[in-house]
């Protein structure tokens, strides 16, 4: 034995991106919508993703989630290449390593919130719980986002700010270690806005979630310790605070008010 103590490696990044192409259209040429885009997200990091409208950010968050996988490049996710997986191994990946949310909750009508949330428990055939076990899960994370008292309400019931604390628990439902969320407060108001978007940063730093939040809110990109803007189908800027800047970062977009 030498005696000396290896240095640890340094912890790979949780999300590594590296030239990524992505087209749409008919002939696959027709859209060139990311040019070479190369990102690297470390774990426990929160992520601001701007771009004009049209610029690749839901293409973005798609590719990383598993949702699309026809692109060129590298996509790393929590270790593992998502590209080429099988059917089972990509929903088992979605399952346990991304929770989604989006603009328009894309909640179920007609099923009650607790169902809502356990839904998507229904597409892991290799867990056998009871439904009653499964709606106590969903229960739990509910209170997680301060909406239990409305689990057995429909979501139709629920006002804006309410449906999107729901689909935060459905995204949670699995644990996951990542959080992708497109435009989450694009359809609330200011004040609506600013309370489920603190209960996100708090699952970034209470409970340790990898966020990435595409935005086109200024308060809400300056109130991530890191923006990632994008123009032309690459990251154009890549801005961090200072470590140990935080809080600076959250009382500027406080006082923004813009
Ligand atoms: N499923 C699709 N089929 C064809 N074109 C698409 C599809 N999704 C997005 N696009 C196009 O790709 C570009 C980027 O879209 P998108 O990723 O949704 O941008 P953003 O989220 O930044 O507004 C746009 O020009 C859009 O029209
Ligand atoms: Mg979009």
């Amino acid at each position: 034995m030498s005696g000396s103590v290896p240095e640890a490696p340094a912890a790979a990044p949780l999300i590594h991106l590296t030239d990524l192409d992505k087209w749409y259209g008919e002939d696959g040429h027709e859209n060139h919508v990311l040019r070479g885009l190369s990102l690297e997200v470390a774990r426990g990091e929160m992520v601001a993703i701007t771009g004009a409208s049209g610029s690749g950010k839901s293409t973005l968050l798609n590719i990383i989630g598993g949702l699309d996988q026809r692109y060129r490049g590298q996509v790393e996710v929590a270790g593992r290449r998502v590209v080429g997986l099988t059917d089972r191994e990509l929903s088992r990946f979605r399952n346990r390593t991304i929770g989604f949310i989006f603009q328009q909750f894309h909640l179920l009508p007609h099923l009650a919130v607790v169902d809502n949330v356990c839904l998507p428990s229904w597409f892991r055939p290799d867990e056998k719980k009871s439904r009653a076990d499964l709606r106590a899960a969903a229960t739990r994370v509910l209170d997680r986002v301060g909406i239990a008292h409305k689990a057995a309400s429909r979501p139709n019931h629920l006002s804006g700010g309410e449906r999107q604390r729901v689909a935060i628990a459905r995204a949670l439902f699995n644990h996951p270690e990542i959080l992708l969320c497109d435009e989450p407060t694009g359809a609330l108001d200011s004040q609506t806005t600013q309370t489920v978007f603190d209960l996100i940063v708090d699952l970034n730093k209470k409970d340790g979630l990898t966020v990435l939040v595409v935005t086109h809110e200024r308060d809400i990109a300056r109130r991530c310790p890191r923006r990632v803007h994008i123009v032309d189908g690459h990251v154009h800027s890549d801005e961090r605070d200072p470590p140990g800047d935080e809080s600076l970062g959250v009382a500027a977009a406080g006082e923004a008010g813009s």
